[in-house]
C-alpha cells in the first residue's frame, strides 16, 4: 500500500543521510518523493548537529525543498566538485543502474550525480527490478528539444519502441520540463539484449541529434539504500 512505500521511502532515505552526510560537504539534493524524506533528515541533522553544508539542487522542486528547510542553496558554478549527490530511481538492478525521469527531472539529475564523488539511490522496495523496463513499463524518459520532437519519436518507433510524448496534466499541451524541454517516455520492453542493454541503449539514445539526455543511468551509482516492505533497509554497494 501507500503508506508502506512511504515508511520505505522513509527508512532508505534516513539511512542514506545517516550513512553519508558529514560536516563541510556539498550535498547534491535529487527530485521526487523518495527525497522529500531525505532533506526533511539533512535539515534535522543539520539544525541538531549543527553541521555547515551547502545544497546543489537537480530541479525547481530541489531549490524550493531546500529553501523550505532553510539549508544553503549552492549551485555548480559556485560548487563544482560534490561530495555526494542523493536521489530517488523509478526502477533499479542489483547492479545499481537505473531509470529515472518520471518526475521529468533528469537532465540537471544526472549532471549533478556525474559530478559528485559518491551517488547515492534511495527507494522503497517497489523499484527493485531484475531487468529495467519490466517494472518501470511507462518507458524511458527521454528529454528532448521541442522541434525535434516528431523525428525523434519516429526514430525511436523504428528502433521498436512504443514513443509517447509526455501531456502535462495540469495544464493543456505537452509537459514542459525545467531546462524548456520536452520529454518522450520511449517503451522498448526488457532492457535485455545486445542493443536494447542499458548501457549500449543509454548511448544510442544520447547520439540522437535534439536528445539532450536519458533517464538512463549507468554505472553512476555507488550505493542504494532500499526501503523494503518488511522495514529492513536493504544496502547495496
Ligand atoms: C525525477 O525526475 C526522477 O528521476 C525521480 O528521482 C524518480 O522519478 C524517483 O521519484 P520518486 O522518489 O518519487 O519515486
Amino acid at each position: 500500500g501507500k503508506s508502506a512505500k512511504d515508511a520505505g521511502k522513509l527508512r532508505a532515505a534516513y539511512a542514506a543521510v545517516d550513512r553519508h552526510v558529514k560536516d563541510k560537504q556539498v550535498i547534491g539534493i535529487g527530485s521526487g518523493s523518495t527525497i522529500v524524506f531525505a532533506v526533511d533528515r539533512l535539515a534535522e541533522r543539520v539544525r541538531e548537529e549543527n553541521l555547515t553544508v551547502q545544497c546543489v539542487p537537480t530541479s525547481f522542486q530541489a531549490i524550493q525543498l531546500i529553501r523550505q528547510h532553510n539549508l544553503p542553496l549552492s549551485d555548480l558554478s559556485a560548487t563544482p566538485k560534490i561530495d555526494v549527490a542523493i536521489d530517488g530511481a523509478d526502477e533499479m538492478t542489483p547492479d545499481l543502474a537505473c531509470i529515472k525521469g518520471g518526475g521529468g527531472c533528469l537532465v540537471q539529475e544526472k549532471i549533478v550525480a556525474y559530478n559528485s564523488d559518491t551517488f547515492v539511490l534511495i527507494a522503497d522496495g517497489s523499484k527493485e527490478s531484475d531487468a529495467l523496463g519490466t517494472k518501470w513499463t511507462r518507458g524511458v524518459p527521454i528529454e528532448v528539444i521541442p522541434m525535434a520532437y516528431v523525428p525523434i519519436q519516429k526514430q525511436l518507433e523504428g528502433m521498436g519502441a512504443t514513443a509517447k510524448l509526455r501531456m502535462a496534466t495540469s495544464k493543456a499541451g505537452p509537459c514542459v520540463t525545467d531546462n524548456g524541454n520536452f520529454i518522450i517516455d520511449a517503451h522498448f520492453g526488457a532492457l535485455q539484449g545486445d542493443s536494447l542493454a542499458p548501457a549500449a541503449l543509454e548511448k544510442t539514445l544520447c547520439m540522437i541529434p535534439g536528445v539532450v539526455d536519458c533517464g538512463l543511468f549507468v554505472g553512476m551509482a555507488k550505493e542504494a539504500f532500499i526501503g523494503r516492505e518488511d522495514g529492513t533497509v536493504m544496502h547495496y554497494t
